[in-house]
């Protein structure tokens, strides 16, 4: 909730918003997750966040083991508070500790203390028992290989069943970008910081987490449904001032998806849902190679990768096979022991996930140029499930 506004309005307006997407799309069949994420949801007043849930079940229907995410801070998240959301219909809890130590803490302008996050943690996982994330920023200037994995440590000791780890990007604009160009802090170098996420993922399976996808680390099962089906490339509604969603437009015969951005601004989006039912302001057609560079780019952040059937689905008559299995470029990659292409499907080697940004080029590459890719892609693709 931005600040100044009137929360009742904006959660009527939240209401609205989902309702009209959700009519719009191809959503309302299944709602199998739903994310409060994005600023600080946590600030929200419960009883916003029950709202939003009762009109996604009234205009969808909202599967009974629906994973329900809120993403919460330390500062905004209190115990009473936190059962408050329970209470709403909220059963996952991914709070943004990022760091240990309060001087990094400071760094990063976080208004809370490695204290209060610890004791957050400590009252959520009562709450949210194997349903508690946390999300950990790695590579601050000044930050060396061996206080980040004490850091790490620390936190494997407490954490419950979930972690998502973060490379710190120097934003423009930030009292810390400034820092660093006046060069009071190093700017970290890109081998330390590889070095910092190798550590980590090693530290992490001993523990015993599966690295279930580039920046996040699961066990006991314990993977986000929400953030899976994401990287699957399923449909999505994103309601809220400058939401992102992904859906196949209802009726108007249209087959194909559309990205859609909602208005940023708060205010208008406010007036703009009053007026319309959306704030929608972007709305973009994919075309199927578009939704093919998605399908790929995220699927194989994941390390089950694309299974054949998965990518069957968005390109009907072009298989993995057609697409890859004759390029000497990703031979080169499975010979490095990068990357895999077999009877399961393609995905990254546990080395490669960890260098996926470098695969990436050559792959997208070979499908655009893919020789018969137009004959292929008449068919275009489209989705039924949300
Ligand atoms: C999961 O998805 C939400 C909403 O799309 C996003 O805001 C969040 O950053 C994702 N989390 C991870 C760990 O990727």
């Amino acid at each position: 909730i931005p600040r100044g506004l009137d929360e009742a309005v904006v959660r009527r307006c939240l209401a609205r918003e989902a309702q009209t997407l959700i009519q719009l799309s191809q959503v309302q069949r299944w709602v199998h997750s739903v994310f409060f994420g994005g600023g600080t949801p946590s600030l929200a007043s419960p009883l916003t966040i029950a709202a939003v849930l009762e009109t996604v079940s009234q205009c969808a229907r909202l599967a009974a083991d629906a994973e329900v995410t809120l993403e919460a801070n330390p500062t905004s998240a209190g115990a009473s508070r936190l059962a408050g959301f329970r209470a709403a219909g909220v059963n996952r809890l991914s709070i943004g500790i990022q760091s240990v130590d309060d001087a990094e803490l400071q760094l990063l302008g976080r208004d809370h203390t490695a204290d209060e996050a610890l004791r957050t943690l400590e009252e959520a996982k009562k709450l949210f028992p194997g349903r508690t994330s946390i999300d950990l920023i790695f590579g601050l200037p000044g930050q060396s290989v061996a206080s980040w994995a004490r850091g790490l440590e620390r936190l494997l000791q407490l954490c419950d069943d979930h972690v998502s780890l973060y490379q710190l990007t120097l934003e423009r604009g930030t009292s810390l970008f400034k820092l660093v160009q006046q060069g009071a802090l190093p700017t970290p170098e890109q081998d330390m910081l590889a070095e910092m996420y190798e550590v980590a993922r090693r530290m992490l399976q001993d523990a015993g987490f599966r690295q279930y996808e580039v920046s996040n680390f699961a066990r006991n099962g314990a993977l986000s449904t929400h953030n899976l089906s994401y990287w699957q490339g399923s449909q999505y509604i994103g309601i809220g001032p400058g939401a992102h969603g992904r859906f196949v437009p209802r009726g108007s015969g249209a087959s194909l998806r559309e990205a859609r951005i909602q208005t940023l601004e708060p205010d208008n989006w406010m007036k703009e849902v009053l007026a319309w039912g959306h704030g929608t302001r972007k709305r973009v057609a994919q075309n199927p190679l578009d939704v093919l560079e998605e399908i790929l780019a995220l699927g194989l952040r994941t390390d089950v990768g694309i299974a054949h059937q998965h990518w069957l689905q968005f390109a009907p008559s072009l298989s993995l096979w057609d697409a890859f299995g004759a390029s000497e470029e990703v031979k080169e990659l499975e010979d490095q022991g990068l990357l895999l292409l077999d009877h399961r499907g393609l995905r990254c080697s546990w080395r490669g996930l960890a260098v996926l940004d470098s695969l990436l080029p050559t792959l997208l590459n070979q499908l655009q140029g893919g020789k018969g890719l137009s004959r292929h892609m008449q068919t275009t693709p489209s989705r039924q499930n949300p």
